[in-house]
């Protein structure tokens, strides 16, 4: 459930009207709903309430400083990946000691901005990084925190391009090596570690991928027990899918999940964490577009939007689905066609969507792609000279621009031109 629904025939976040909020800072913008993304942490925090345990929001699915304040004040952690990401997430006041740093290729810099500031734990890659990782904490005179994420060879079924723990793939270490990498890492005097992490990939719609990895990390956790390492808490990664297709079959919810976790995990005793992102902002945000114009092809129609793949680059790059909705709600029984739904960037990949049904459509009219909270704003580019959009944030009746649209001028003066030239 998320709180972009119809009220008086119009399409409401929460209870401003998106076309006054366009009326107000132009199109395209991103908006999000802070009921919504409330909503969704809690939804977790319920779904593992009886284990200890540590949501850590995986902050690349949109890390606006505003979206993680929200997150941060109702007691979130965060699952960052650089270390802009953890500098942004300590500017929202997130404490070190609720941020897990991820990711297969920290630099030292990194690592010394971290344990400078305050970290809960590193998730270890491979061995060179902890070779690394142990020489910085040497030389600042403390020990790092670490969990060794591991590949469990799990197929999570989902696309491609964001399935992460099979062998193939380049993350974590080998589970079956685990066994030698804790030993090794017993072995540096700079590091201290306490779990185990693991991650398999993103927009999972079914458990079944989840409770296989989970279910070996199970097994991992008794063995290095056994061997002497303090596994105290499992770092669980992300990757809950949401409803991206209203028509499709309804992915798990938190609380199943929640309740596989504790079948499969709960008897080891261990603080549970887990890193969505996903599942906390994606359907928390639209992506507002007006049409330019309505184009006829030889064969098809096409919307041409001010939005594009520039703005929203998921559907260029995974052919993403997105539902599409005008502003304004079509009355019952109003005429439909297929649209091909485009933006102005000069490639033929600028393609929201083919032949979908929608309701007519003019130039001047807004519409909203759904479920566009997470790996929108964040992945977005200024390709063809395009400004980034503006993002905007509503709570009940009040909204606020929380990442203004740039000028042009601030647009050209962040290049130069040598003084030779
Ligand atoms: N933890 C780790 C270590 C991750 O790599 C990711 C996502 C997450 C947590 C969060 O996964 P989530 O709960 O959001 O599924 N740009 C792609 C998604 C890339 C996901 C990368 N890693 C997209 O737009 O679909």
């Amino acid at each position: 459930m998320d709180h972009f629904l119809y009220r008086n025939g119009r399409l409401m976040a929460e209870d401003v009207a998106l076309s006054d909020i366009a009326a107000s800072v132009g199109t395209p913008f991103y908006c999000y709903s802070a009921a919504t993304l409330t909503r969704h942490l809690r939804l977790f925090n319920d779904a593992l309430a009886g284990m200890e345990h540590l949501v850590c929001y995986a902050m690349k699915a949109n890390s606006n400083l505003a979206v993680l304040k929200l997150l941060g004040d109702l007691g979130a952690g965060m699952d960052v990946v650089s270390g802009g990401e953890y500098r942004r997430a300590r500017a929202a006041g997130v404490p070190g000691d609720r941020i897990v740093f991820s990711g297969i290729g920290k630099t030292k810099d990194e690592m010394r901005l971290a344990l400078t500031g305050g970290i809960r734990q590193f998730n270890v890659e491979s061995e060179p990084e902890m070779e690394a990782l142990n020489q910085v904490a040497l030389s600042l005179n403390t020990v790092a925190p670490i969990s060794v994420r591991v590949n469990p060879d799990v197929d999570a079924k989902t696309h491609e391009k964001i399935a992460t723990g099979r062998k193939e793939d380049k993350f974590g270490i080998p589970i079956s090596r685990a066994s030698e990498v804790y030993a090794h890492a017993a072995r540096l005097p700079g590091l201290q570690v306490v779990g185990i992490d693991v991650h398999i990939g993103s927009q999972l719609t079914d458990l079944a991928p989840f409770e296989a990895a989970y279910r070996k990390l199970a097994d991992l956790t008794v063995q290095l027990r056994a061997e002497g390492h303090d596994i105290r808490r499992l770092d669980l990664g992300g990757g809950l899918g949401i409803p991206y297709e209203r028509s499709n079959a309804d992915p798990p919810l938190p609380s199943d999940y929640g309740a596989m976790v504790q079948r499969v995990l709960g008897h080891l005793e261990c603080e549970i964490e887990i890193e969505p992102g996903r599942l906390i902002a994606g359907n928390a945000g639209v992506l507002v577009s007006e049409v330019i114009y309505v184009k006829e092809g030889e064969e098809r129609q096409f919307l041409i939007l001010d939005a594009a793949m520039n703005d929203l680059i998921r559907p260029a790059m995974y052919g993403a689905y997105h539902d599409i909705v005008p502003l304004i709600e079509p009355a019952p029984g109003a005429e439909s066609r297929p649209y091909d739904v485009v933006g102005p960037v000069c490639e033929s990949g600028d393609t929201f969507a083919k032949q979908r049904m929608l309701s007519l459509l003019s130039p001047g009219d807004l519409v909203a792609f759904r479920s566009a909270g997470a790996y929108g704003a964040v992945m977005a580019s200024e390709y063809n000279s395009r400004p980034l959009i503006p993002e905007v944030l509503v709570s009940g009746d009040q909204f606020a621009v929380i990442r203004a649209r740039p000028t042009f001028d601030e647009m050209l003066n962040r290049d130069t031109i040598p003084e030779w030239l």
